[in-house]
């Protein structure tokens, strides 16, 4: 079924197309026909001190403002990521800035964190129905000085603190400039222990405990792998996600659109992806949650991620290739690798 409304979605140009497969999901959802889409799983994981319903999450970009928490929830995903969200609204980079690459199961996007602001996202967390898990994933303005970005994350960590199941700080996106450089680890340094402090005081506060997890690039230097995990376990971080969208053009040849600027996510980055999730998996003790992303487009990729250490997964690209039946793939297939674990 998912075939036909891509053949009739792939005609728009991506943008387009994204708003009109939400909307078209939002009606399915009002109408019950969401539930006809999703098979009911059971596979539960306590991860980072929260219930997953199970492992299978959307990946941040999807619902940038959490416009479409429910409607998506209605698909039988365990965990759902909205976001980038920055403190004020922005209109993101000039159009056209996302680009299809059917033939290599890929996209290249340069959206630039285009979103409504972290107030209107709060609001809509708040409405949800959705009973899995929320993600807010969180960022900074392009025009926010990179020397002055930890007020960014600040504000919008207390912002969505108390609506958040986890929060997870990007400083992967390769679409605002200078952000990749909070990977480098003094500055990863100041703005992890700056966060971890804020929430120290957030939890006396609401008596919760949110957890935070870092997204890193796939574009990370070897030897920066361990550094990047001995500061994540000394700032008492509870998880990090591999892996955001790469920069690199190296396993993708095909046509004009390969040279457009921006990130490059699905197929084409799964190699990569899982190189240096195993390498996390391989310098991050067992009680740091790893949240594997990059590449994911059959059950079997997901079973790959998890067999490589990763405790969760997303997927973002796969999902407007496969559709909802991505899902239900990525469930049947963890649940016969617990099976055979
Ligand atoms: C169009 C698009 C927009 C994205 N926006 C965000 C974002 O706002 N924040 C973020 O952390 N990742 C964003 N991502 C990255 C995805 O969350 C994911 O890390 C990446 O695409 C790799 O997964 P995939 O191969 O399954 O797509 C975006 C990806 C795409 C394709």
């Amino acid at each position: 079924m998912y075939s036909l409304l891509r053949k009739a979605l792939f005609m728009a140009d991506p943008e387009t197309a994204h708003g009109l497969a939400l909307e078209s999901l939002r009606i399915a959802h009002t109408t019950g026909a969401t539930r006809l889409l999703c098979k009911s799983s059971d596979l539960p994981r306590k991860v980072m001190g929260l219930e997953f319903p199970n492992p299978v999450g959307m990946a941040a970009g999807m619902d940038k403002n959490g416009d479409y928490i429910d409607p998506l929830g209605g698909l039988g995903f365990g965990f759902i990521e909205i976001g980038t969200v920055t403190p004020r609204s922005q209109p993101g980079n000039p159009k056209p800035r996302v680009f299809r690459l059917e033939k290599s199961l890929a996209m290249i996007n340069r959206l630039g964190f285009n979103n409504k602001g972290v107030d209107h996202l709060v609001q809509q967390a708040r409405q949800r129905i959705f009973p899995g898990i929320l993600g807010i994933n969180i960022g900074k303005n392009f025009d926010t000085p990179i020397e002055n970005a930890a007020e960014d994350y600040l504000l919008c960590m207390q912002k969505v603190y108390p609506v958040a199941d986890y929060i997870t700080v990007n400083i992967s996106s390769p679409n605002t400039v200078g952000l990749r450089e909070l990977q480098t680890a003094s500055q990863l340094d100041l703005l992890l222990a700056v966060l971890q402090s804020k929430r120290q005081s957030l939890e006396q506060e609401y008596e919760k405990r949110v957890p935070l997890v870092v997204k890193v690039a796939p574009d990370l230097e070897d030897n920066e792998i361990p550094e990047i995990a001995t500061i994540v376990r000394n700032c008492g971080f509870d998880g990090l996600i591999a892996t955001n969208t790469t920069i690199s053009r190296d396993e993708i040849k095909d046509g004009p659109q390969v040279r457009e600027q921006g990130g490059l996510s699905g197929k084409p980055l799964q190699n990569r992806a899982n190189e240096v999730l195993s390498a996390f998996r391989n310098c991050l003790p067992t009680d740091i949650a790893l949240i594997g992303v990059g590449g994911v487009c059959s059950g079997e990729d997901a079973a790959e991620k998890m067999r490589l250490g990763a405790d969760l997964i997303q997927f973002y690209t796969g999902f407007v290739y496969r559709g909802p039946q991505l899902v239900n793939d990525c469930l049947q297939s963890l649940g016969a690798h617990q099976g055979n674990a």
